[in-house]
């Protein structure tokens, strides 16, 4: 047996030095499957807005890679396959149109830097630029990204006789967003975990297991630096993600550590925590995470959490019984402390159970205000030499029908650079956007937050609420310097389900401003109802700031418009993003008429040899519909159509 043993411990020492190359080589790297066979590494390019790659598989055969729209699917992929034969390196730029051997793009974007063939693992080097302007690949965007990955054992005969793969998957990651840790220097840091303790993960296919877990005890104010997930060795399947929230109050010995099943946790001492703000979160996929080298989120001072709850998300599909988990999250901090205190504060819709959405809409958007009254109050005197805050990092977050998410950022009606977005929300992967540049938020500025769902899958509304059958609209904002027990910047409109009740319900009566009758009631939605409700939701014109603090406690409140303020209003919206692509290549003219609905940013309306600013236009001559009728002809040159 000596031999053989041998020979793998030479092949493993081998195989984990052509990762740790590869790791010291690129700023970013993710394993693609739970078995590890296949890994990416990547660097990115801002400047010259490329990409490159490394893909390394198990196996001596053919390897491919790509990029996919939406759920994953081989169709409708944008992808290379490559291969090393002979000392020599192959890499083709396809698209798969069909279930079948995808056929090479005539216009080849994809350049192979490097190859490597060692220790039964194949490594392909490879770069492309963020837009190629080739309608068949896939740009690539800020936000989540879901790549598909194949190989086979074989190299192919020819680039047009390749085997079907026998190992293929799909996953998500933040190409653009991740953060670049290779200049980062832990000397002196200290860490503690905060765990589950043998947690029987229930024998039902979702569980939400929620801890109240006791922070370490501190002599003086210490900054956190980094949070890395602690998942037990083989319940990797098991744990789908976790989110870490502070928990300020008092709380006796017996509150701590047992757990309770999240959807039990109402009445528990500790149940106010899941509102609180998140200070650390992960998700299947997802990376270790590092403060900026400036700032810290500081515990140990007056205003910081001693304690946290745990939620922890256990996949069990197959009912398995007996699984015991002590999973969760290891907090690195340092007593170095940095320049700024960071903090944590939700934007968007209160979760409450007037954020609701009806059933069986393709596309339903909610929309949460930061308003300037409250960016005013409580942003007003940091110690920033500019003024306001900076983010540098958001968590975008609904839970399953969310599907796609983004921020706007608003000073004095004019459109800043947008926050974050996410065209591809996967609950199945929360991880923390890492903003390319940090954006400074000033007193009185506004954020929008949008939500796009889609509940063609349930037959009742969604209400809003913590259960992931609820739902969220919430962008988590990483930022500096703290400002102390703020929390939340978010709004609520109540006019749409009053009014809704009015028409359809006049014998219901509401009976407190915690419940919306409508959430527990049998309704048949019919279409009139929907475009009913979706007109008042879309009238809009006031909403209740929740900042920091609510005063909304009776039903009176709810009615009171001098609790409201206007909803911001942008006069100056953002220019469309400049294509550096010949235009003719992204060509997707629609009729006005149609797109009827679209905001301004998107369209750009050309006739004749004329190129119009639609805003202007629209500012000129009222509504689109009157638009339309003075120019019938009119088209619209669709950039990004997502609103
Ligand atoms: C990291 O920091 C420690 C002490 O702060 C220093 O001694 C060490 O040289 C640093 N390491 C690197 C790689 O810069
Ligand atoms: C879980 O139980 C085992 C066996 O009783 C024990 O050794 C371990 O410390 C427990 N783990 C935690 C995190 O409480
Ligand atoms: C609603 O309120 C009215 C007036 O207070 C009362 O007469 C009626 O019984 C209430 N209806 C229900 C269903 O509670
Ligand atoms: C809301 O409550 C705060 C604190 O209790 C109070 O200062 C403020 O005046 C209230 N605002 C309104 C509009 O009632």
């Amino acid at each position: 047996m000596a031999v053989p043993l041998f020979l793998l411990l030479c092949l493993a020492a081998f195989q984990t030095t052509a990762s740790a190359d590869l790791l010291s080589e690129y700023a970013h790297h993710a394993v693609l499957d739970p078995a590890e066979k296949m890994k990416l590494f990547w660097t990115v390019d801002w400047d010259a807005e490329t990409v490159s790659f490394a893909v390394e598989a198990e196996t001596t055969g053919w390897v491919g890679f790509g990029f996919s729209t939406g759920s994953g699917q081989m169709v409708g992929s944008d992808v290379v396959i490559g291969w090393v034969k002979d000392n020599k390196g192959y890499l083709k730029d396809r698209f798969a149109d069909q279930k079948a051997l995808p056929p090479m793009d005539k216009q080849q974007d994809y350049e192979l830097t490097g190859f490597q063939e060692s220790g039964g693992k194949t490594v392909l080097k490879f770069k492309r630029k963020f837009d190629t302007c080739d309608s068949r690949d896939i740009k690539l965007e800020q936000g989540v990204t879901k790549v598909v990955f194949a190989y086979h054992t074989e190299d192919p005969v020819s680039e047009t006789d390749i085997k079907h793969h026998v190992f293929r998957g799909a996953r998500s990651i933040l190409l653009l967003n991740s953060m670049d840790k290779r200049d980062i220097n832990e000397t002196g840091w200290s860490t503690f975990p905060l765990t589950t303790k043998n947690v029987t993960v229930p024998t039902k296919e979702t569980t939400y297991w929620c801890t109240l877990l006791k922070g370490p005890q501190l002599k003086s104010k210490v900054h956190i630096t980094k949070f890395e997930p602690i998942i037990q060795k083989g319940n990797e399947g098991f744990v789908h993600h976790f989110l870490l929230y502070e928990c300020h109050g008092n709380f006796v010995d017996k509150d701590f550590d047992q757990g309770v099943d999240c959807y039990n946790i109402a009445n528990m001492p500790y149940a106010k925590c899941q509102a609180a703000s998140i200070v650390a979160a992960w998700a299947v996929g997802g990376e270790v995470f590092y403060y900026p080298t400036h700032a810290g989120f500081p515990l140990g001072s007056s205003d910081s959490p001693r304690n946290f709850l745990l939620e922890m998300h256990y996949d069990n599909p197959e009912n398995l019984a007996g699984r015991v988990d002590s999973s969760g999250v290891r907090i690195y901090y340092t007593d170095q402390l940095r320049q700024y205190d960071s903090g944590v504060i939700s934007m968007g819709v209160k979760t409450d159970e007037w954020h609701i959405i009806p059933p069986k809409q393709k596309s339903w958007m909610s929309v949460g205000y930061c308003t300037e009254k409250c960016t005013k109050s409580i942003m007003k005197s940091t110690s920033l030499p500019e003024g306001g805050v900076n983010v540098f990092a958001a968590l975008l977050h609904t839970h399953l029908a969310g599907v796609a998410l983004w921020t706007k950022h608003v000073r004095n009606g004019k459109e800043l650079p947008e926050i974050a977005r996410d065209n591809n929300y996967d609950f199945n992967f929360q991880d923390i956007q890492i903003l390319r540049k940090e954006i400074n938020i000033q007193p009185g500025d506004e954020l929008i937050h949008y939500c796009k769902y889609d509940s063609m899958d349930r037959n009742k509304l969604i209400k809003g609420g913590i259960s992931s059958r609820d739902e969220m609209c919430l962008d988590f904002i990483f930022y500096y310097p703290r400002i102390p027990n703020i929390r939340y910047c978010q709004s609520q409109a109540f006019g749409p389900s009053y009014k809704l009740i009015d028409k359809y319900f006049p014998d219901v009566n509401v009976t407190s401003v915690k419940h919306n009758p409508l959430t527990n009631m049998n309704i048949d939605w019919t279409d009139e109802m929907v475009a009913d409700f979706r007109k008042y939701k879309d009238d809009v014109k006031n909403v209740f700031p929740i900042c920091g603090i609510t005063n909304l406690t009776t039903i009176a409140d709810s009615k009171n418009p001098d609790l409201t303020v206007p909803i911001p209003k942008i006069t100056d919206p953002l220019p469309p993003e400049k294509s550096k692509c010949a235009q003719a290549n992204r060509a997707s003219w629609t009729n006005c008429r149609e797109r009827a609905s679209l905001t301004c940013r998107f369209c750009t309306v050309v006739w004749h040899v004329m190129r119009c600013d639609w805003c202007s236009l629209v500012k000129r001559y009222g509504t689109t519909d009157s638009l339309y009728h003075m120019y019938p002809h009119v088209m619209c040159f669709d950039f990004n159509a997502n609103y």
